[in-house]
């Protein structure tokens, strides 16, 4: 469904992606993790052509992405459901207007029918009450709903999610992955999901993989990526500040060395009972 092949990025100056190479299989949910700024929006953005590769493939339904004219472009993306990292909506549109945009688009649907999907599918995401609300009268995770509601309108046979549950409060997370399983389960649909948020990696996900410096560095099931004996990947999971995916030294702010204090007390004792002296004069 998905085949990126050697895929390499420049972008000011710095070389983002280094040779990527990615398949996605119909029908599956593939997590994409990795460090901020390491090139996961920037994958995404090749699969829905916003973003042209320097060199190598993005083959997605069989199409190579950059070889198509502006027609076959839209086309393309109308078959592809996008939730962008902020959201991404039109500030002047209300939100079922929002919602309905890449259906109005297409103008093949009487307006009747496009309202009736619109709220169709802010109700999946629980917002079909607030539709006539613009984005700057709701709350940050209500955007970012109403922006999952607006990649689903159009039916399409691929999702990608670019961090869904960012800035969601719990329940509300749990509710996108139960969404995400449901699509994949009952409807079968192809999905590319970007997260910062591992329980809900382990969700939702067929397979995981994790992007550093430009490439794949492990990718596999779920669960074999879990045991991963990749010190990287167990750093990711983990959350561990030293390892493979830091750069050296760059996590710390370099104390001045403690003076040794009077009368031998340990130094952070010292310090306390100054300050305290200190607030009663
Ligand atoms: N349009 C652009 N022009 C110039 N540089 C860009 C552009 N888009 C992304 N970049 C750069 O490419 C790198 C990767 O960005 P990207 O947004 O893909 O990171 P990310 O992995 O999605 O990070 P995060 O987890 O913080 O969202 C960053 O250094 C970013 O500054
Ligand atoms: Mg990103």
């Amino acid at each position: 469904m998905i085949e990126i092949e050697d895929l390499h990025k420049t972008l000011s100056g710095r070389k983002v992606l280094d040779g990527l190479c990615l398949r996605v299989d119909e029908g599956e949910t593939l997590v994409i993790l990795g460090r901020s700024g390491t090139g996961k929006s920037v994958t995404l953005r090749h699969l829905v052509g916003l973003l042209r590769p320097d060199r190598g493939s993005v083959r997605v339904f069989g199409r190579e992405v950059s070889a198509l004219n502006d027609r076959e472009l839209r086309e393309h993306r109308r078959q592809i459901g996008y939730l962008f990292q902020d959201g991404a909506l039109l500030n002047w549109l209300d939100l079922a207007e929002n919602v309905a945009l890449p259906l109005l688009e297409t103008g093949d649907q009487s307006r009747a029918e496009i309202e009736a999907r619109a709220i169709e599918v802010l109700s999946l995401v629980e917002l079909e009450e607030h539709r006539k609300k613009f984005p700057s009268q709701i709350s940050g995770g209500m955007r970012k709903r109403a922006g999952l509601a607006r990649a689903l309108v159009s039916r399409p046979q691929i999702v990608l999610y670019d961090e869904p549950t960012s800035g969601l409060d719990p329940i509300s997370s749990s509710q996108i992955n139960r969404l995400i399983n449901d699509l994949r389960q009952r409807r079968g649909i192809t999905q590319v999901v970007v997260t910062h948020d591992m329980g809900s990696a382990f969700d939702i996900a067929d397979r995981i993989a994790l992007l550093h410096e430009g490439k794949i560095r492990a990718i596999g099931p779920a669960e074999e990526i879990r045991r991963s004996p990749d010190r990287a990947v167990q750093q990711f999971l983990r959350g561990e500040i030293d390892g493979p995916l830091s750069a050296e030294g760059r996590h710390r702010i370099d104390d001045p060395p403690t003076p040794p204090a009077p009368g031998g007390a340990p130094p952070r004792e010292a310090a306390t009972a100054e300050a305290k002296g200190s607030e009663e004069k």
